[in-house]
């Protein structure tokens, strides 16, 4: 059936075809969020910090605490788990990116495909707040 060479050519199609998969899949873009900045100095400011960690004490900790902080047993066990913001990443992460998984949790993509459990905190708390709890996973990351 096949003469000579007559049969590469799908193979080399479908060689290519790989390629591209591949590829696609290794080069996973990072999402698209809006840019917005905290008023200047306030992520630093001590009082934004103690504010922003009482609202973490409240609306976080069962899923983001330490277990000293009160973290549930259920947490890691979430597919993906919940992070506790202690890695040094959090330090310098930008912080619009934090705002807006703040805001909108597991309502947008790719965490919604990916099962998170993340609430959208955007409807229950104000802006100033949300940037409170910027300053406090700073805080929390030692930055
Ligand atoms: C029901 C459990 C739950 C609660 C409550 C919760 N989160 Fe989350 N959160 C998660 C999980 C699980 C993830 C990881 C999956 C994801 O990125 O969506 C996450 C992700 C995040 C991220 C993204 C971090 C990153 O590296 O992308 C931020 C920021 C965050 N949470 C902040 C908060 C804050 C602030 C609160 C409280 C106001 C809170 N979360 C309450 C479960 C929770």
């Amino acid at each position: 059936m096949c003469a000579r060479g007559g049969c590469n050519p799908p193979l080399r199609v479908t060689a290519l075809l790989l390629c591209v998969l591949l590829l696609g899949a290794c080069t996973e873009r990072p999402p698209a969020y809006p840019e917005r900045q905290a008023p200047r100095g306030f992520l630093e400011d001590p009082a934004q910090r103690a504010a922003g960690a009482a609202l973490f004490r409240r609306h976080c900790v069962a899923c983001h605490g330490t277990p000293a902080e009160g973290r549930s047993g259920r947490a890691d066990f979430f597919q993906p788990p919940a992070m506790d913001f202690s890695a040094a990443i959090y330090r310098s992460l930008d912080s619009a990116y934090l705002y807006w998984r703040i805001e909108t949790g597991k309502n947008v993509e790719p965490f919604a495909a990916r099962g998170s459990v993340m609430p959208a905190w955007g409807p229950h708390l104000s802006e100033e707040q949300i940037w409170q709890l910027v300053a406090h996973i700073r805080a929390r990351a030692g930055g």
